[in-house]
């Protein structure tokens, strides 16, 4: 791939606009794949899905080439802040057109500094089916080790140094 080719991402809030978006991200076959249960039904649903993946301890943004706001590659993921264990979940969802890019590496790295530096978590927790070898592969990439792994489900966390919740 030429270095010109190489798309660089911005990421922005999700909000209710994005429902159709990421009705069809949620329903595209190859990413069906990833999940044991289809996690939007309905086009219908989408709207209350978008407001539990953007409230109460989850920060939800879409991922946009850079300068084009409009576009809409995928989301990504900060999910169920641990107040008490200063953790929190990282996640997301690629449309298939962008995998192998390296487009969801450059997503975590600017989300990962936002659990850093506003979050101020100690860790950071990744949760994938065992199956899932893309999404494992890329949170190690990042400096996430495994720390429990079964036939259904891997556990990996990455370590951070920064101050406490207040
Ligand atoms: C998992 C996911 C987020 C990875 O994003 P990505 O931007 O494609 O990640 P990367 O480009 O860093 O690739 C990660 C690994 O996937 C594999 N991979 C790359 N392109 C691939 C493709 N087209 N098909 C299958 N696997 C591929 C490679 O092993 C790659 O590692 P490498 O770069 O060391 O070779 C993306 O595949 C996705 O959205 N999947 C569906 C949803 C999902 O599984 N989310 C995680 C749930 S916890």
């Amino acid at each position: 791939m030429k270095a010109l080719d190489k798309i660089i991402i911005q990421i922005e809030p999700l909000s209710s606009e994005d429902s159709k978006a990421v009705y069809d991200l949620f329903n595209n076959e190859k990413v069906l794949k990833s999940y044991p249960e289809r996690p939007i039904k309905e086009l219908g649903l989408t709207k209350g899905f978008i407001k539990r993946i953007t409230s109460k301890g989850n920060w939800t943004w879409k991922i946009c080439e850079e300068n084009k706001p409009e576009s809409f590659l995928g989301i990504c993921a900060l999910h169920h802040l641990d107040r008490k264990n200063y953790s929190i979940e990282i996640g997301g969802t690629l449309h298939p057109d962008y995998w192998g890019m390296g487009l969801m590496l450059q997503a975590f790295e600017l989300i990962i500094e936002i659990a850093r530096n506003d979050l101020k978590v100690d860790q950071i927790i990744g949760k994938t089916s065992t199956q899932n070898k893309q999404a494992i592969r890329l949170v190690e990439k990042l400096g996430f080790t495994i720390t429990k792994t079964n036939q259904t489900e891997t556990l990996l966390i990455k370590t951070m140094i920064g101050k406490k919740i207040p």
